[in-house]
């Protein structure tokens, strides 16, 4: 097991990366200040792990609950948040009581921000299931639901008191989830290290069969690079935005094909090809680095051909973004493989780039 710590003076936490950790009571510790546990899950995740994560919990002593929510991205909306407080105030939970997210980045999301404005705020624990969770969404303490009208619009910061990643709960992830965190994985690379890059480029083929070696690596320098991000800016006043690469336009495509159609790493690999081509007509990237980061992208098994919204929907539909300021949507450009900066863009540059890629 590797054990990484997220640096945040008193709101620091540890990231533990391994195998078979949900069988291991001591890695939960933090829970022993708790007056009782509530794993939020889904249908899906609840057959196949609740039993194992609820028997570690209870040898910590403490009452354990269940709140089983629908499986998917249409459902992280208030009505299923609602769900979580019903039953937390159904069942005499309190300001003592730790909530643990078993699940992908939509139940994390959920989980974190019901622990986030339950009685002003409870402690939890992310237990990621997926690739992308595991890599991304459980680390750093954003939190929140969709909008009809835009992505994760509705949230707060709210960081867990631990991260647990196992691997060997990547096992019985479908191809098509671990393709979209593959995304993720690729985005780190991108935007901060390019002997990662390098890695995966190498790797393809272990990352796609889910061979645990390569996926304990990716895991943990994908949380290496993401946890000195957020350590550096918790609350994205300016370097965290980069962790947005490929998200501007990929929110798009999430949003205008309706939540759930394409999957949020798939919108993120595609959005990166949209995201990359734009560094190249800023003149940052080569047309060849352009080429090589859609190769690997696409090997991937993810869609890097857009869906065709049309100019006047794209903008329309980006416009819709944490990061626009004062109307102005802001992109993350790559200056080269390893480093990105986030800036605004001359709309001509951003309609070059959709109409390059086939997405107007
Ligand atoms: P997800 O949570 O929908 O999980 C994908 C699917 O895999 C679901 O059907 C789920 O039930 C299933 N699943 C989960 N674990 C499994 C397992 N071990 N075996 C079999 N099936 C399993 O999707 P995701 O890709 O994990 O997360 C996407 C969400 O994360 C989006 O809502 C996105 O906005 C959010 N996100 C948040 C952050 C953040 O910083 N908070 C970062 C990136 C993404
Ligand atoms: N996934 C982007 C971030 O956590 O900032």
């Amino acid at each position: 097991m590797k054990t990484l710590e997220v640096d945040l003076g008193n709101r620091s936490y540890p990231i533990h990366i391994g195998t078979d950790l949900i069988d291991q009571p001591e890695l939960f510790r933090t829970c022993e200040k708790a007056t009782s546990l509530y794993i939020v899950t889904n249908t899906t995740v609840a057959p196949l792990y609740a039993d194992r994560l609820t028997k570690t919990l209870e040898k910590l002593g403490k009452p354990v609950r269940r709140i089983v929510l629908p499986d998917g991205e249409v459902y992280k909306d208030w009505k299923n948040l609602q769900l979580i407080f019903d039953d937390l105030l159904k069942h005499g939970a309190d300001r003592q009581t730790m909530l643990i997210a078993l699940g992908g980045g939509v139940i994390g999301d959920m989980t974190g921000f019901a622990a986030a404005s339950f009685m002003r705020g409870i402690r939890f624990i992310q237990v990621p299931t997926t690739l992308l969770a595991q890599v991304d969404s459980s680390v750093g303490g954003k939190t929140g639901i969709n909008h009809p009208l835009g992505k994760n619009m509705i949230g707060a910061f709210h960081q867990p008191a631990a991260v647990i990643a196992d691997l060997n709960t990547l096992k019985t992830l479908p191809a098509r989830e671990l393709s979209a965190g593959l995304a993720e994985v690729i985005k780190h690379g991108a935007i901060a290290d390019a002997e990662f890059l390098n890695w995966i480029e190498a790797n393809t083929s272990a990352l796609l069969a889910c061979d645990t070696n390569a996926m304990a690596h990716a895991v943990l320098r994908s949380c290496e690079i993401k946890s000195a991000v957020v350590s550096a800016d918790e609350r994205e006043g300016g370097i965290r935005a980069t962790l947005n690469f490929g998200h501007t336009f990929g929110h798009a495509i999430e949003a205008g094909m309706g939540y759930g159609e394409w999957l949020h790493g798939e919108a993120v690999g595609c959005g990166m090809v949209m995201g990359a081509e734009l560094s190249h007509r800023l003149g940052q990237i080569s047309k060849s680095e352009f080429e090589r980061l859609s190769k690997i992208i696409h090997a991937m098994n993810l869609p890097i051909q857009p869906p065709k919204f049309g100019a006047k929907r794209y903008m329309e539909l980006m416009q819709v973004d944490k990061k626009t300021e004062g109307g102005q949507i802001r992109y993350v450009i790559l200056e080269k493989m390893g480093k990105a900066q986030i800036k605004s863009v001359p709309d001509t540059q951003v309609l070059e780039t959709l109409v390059a890629t086939g997405a107007s």
